[in-house]
C-alpha cells in the first residue's frame, strides 16, 4: 500500500462551505495540497478570492462559488458551477457554521430559527444536495460534516449551538446508514476549541485562556493543522470502511475530569 497515495484526493472535486475563514480556509487549502480540485463556497466572495490566487500560485486549482448555505437556490447553483467547471462533486467539507454565546432564558425565535437554520439545517443542505447528484451520476462520494464537542456533550450559553451541533452528529449517522448503498460514505469531526473568527476575542483574553487551562486536559488551543489528518482520513479512500464515525479532535477536552 502506497500511503501516500492512500491519503490522496487526487483527481477528486471538493466543495467547502465557509471556507472563507478559519477551518474552512484552511482545509481548502489542505484539500488542494492533496490533489484535490477545490470549490470554496461562502457569502464573502471577496475574501475567497484571495484564497483562491493563493492555491492556484501553489500550482491548485480553485473555483470561487458564492455560497449561502440557508439558501436552497445558492446551494444548487454552487453545485451548477462546480459541475460546470470541474464535473460532480465527489467530497464535501460541510464547514460553514456560527457561533455566539447566549444565555438560554434570553434566546429569541429569530436566533434560536438563524442558529438551526445554518448549523444544522445547512449541513442537511448541502449534504442532500451533494448526495442527490452524485446518485444521478452513479458515483460514491465523501461528506465530512463540521460537528463540534458541543454536538456531545454541553456547554453554558450554547443551548441553541449544542442542539443543532448534537443534530448534525445524528443526522451524519443518519445519512450513512441511508447512503452507504450508494457508495457515499458520511462522518463527523467534532472539534474542540481552536482560536478562529468565531472566538478569538474569547480566547485572546484572561477568562478565555484560563478556561482552556483549566478545561483541556493538554491544556492548549488546537492548531489548525491538527484538524488536517483527521480531514484526510474521513475525506479520502483512507478511511474507504468509515462512515457514521464521530472524531473528536479536542486535546482530550471531551475526557476532561468531572
Ligand atoms: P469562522 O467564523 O472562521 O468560519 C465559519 C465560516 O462559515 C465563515 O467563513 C462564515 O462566513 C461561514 N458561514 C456562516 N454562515 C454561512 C452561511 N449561511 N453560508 C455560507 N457560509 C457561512 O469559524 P470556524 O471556527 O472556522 O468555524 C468553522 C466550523 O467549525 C463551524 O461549523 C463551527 O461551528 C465549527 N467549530 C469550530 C470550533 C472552534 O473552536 N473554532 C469548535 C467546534 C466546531
Amino acid at each position: 500500500m502506497d500511503i501516500r497515495s492512500t491519503f490522496s484526493l487526487s483527481g477528486k472535486t471538493i466543495l467547502v462551505t465557509g471556507a472563507s475563514s478559519g477551518i474552512g480556509a484552511h482545509l481548502a487549502r489542505v484539500a488542494s495540497q492533496a490533489g484535490a480540485r477545490v470549490v470554496i463556497g461562502a457569502r464573502r466572495v471577496e475574501r475567497l478570492e484571495q484564497l483562491a490566487q493563493d492555491i492556484r500560485w501553489l500550482g491548485g486549482e480553485a473555483l470561487v462559488v458564492a455560497l449561502d448555505v440557508t439558501d436552497r437556490a445558492s446551494v444548487e447553483a454552487a453545485f451548477d458551477a462546480a459541475e460546470v467547471r470541474f464535473g460532480v462533486v465527489d467530497v464535501v467539507l460541510n464547514n460553514a457554521g456560527i457561533g455566539n454565546a447566549m444565555g438560554a432564558l434570553n434566546i429569541s425565535e429569530e436566533q434560536w430559527r438563524s442558529m438551526l437554520s445554518t448549523n444544522l439545517d445547512g449541513v442537511w443542505r448541502v449534504a442532500q444536495c451533494a448526495a442527490q447528484r452524485l446518485v444521478n451520476a452513479g458515483r460514491g462520494g465523501s461528506i465530512v460534516n463540521v460537528a463540534s464537542i458541543l454536538g456531545l456533550r454541553v456547554g453554558t450559553g450554547y443551548s441553541h449551538y449544542c442542539a443543532a451541533k448534537a443534530g448534525v452528529v445524528h443526522l451524519s449517522k443518519s445519512l450513512a446508514l441511508e447512503f452507504a448503498r450508494h457508495r457515499i460514505r458520511v462522518n463527523a469531526i467534532a472539534p474542540g476549541y481552536f482560536k478562529t473568527e468565531m472566538n478569538d476575542a474569547y480566547f485572546d483574553g484572561d477568562r478565555g485562556q484560563t478556561y482552556i487551562r483549566n478545561a483541556v486536559p493538554m491544556r492548549r488551543l488546537g492548531e489548525l493543522e491538527e484538524l488536517e489528518g483527521p480531514f484526510l482520513l474521513l475525506a479520502s479512500e483512507a478511511g474507504s470502511f468509515m462512515t457514521g464515525e464521530v472524531l473528536a479532535v479536542d486535546g482530550g477536552h471531551l475526557v476532561s475530569s468531572l
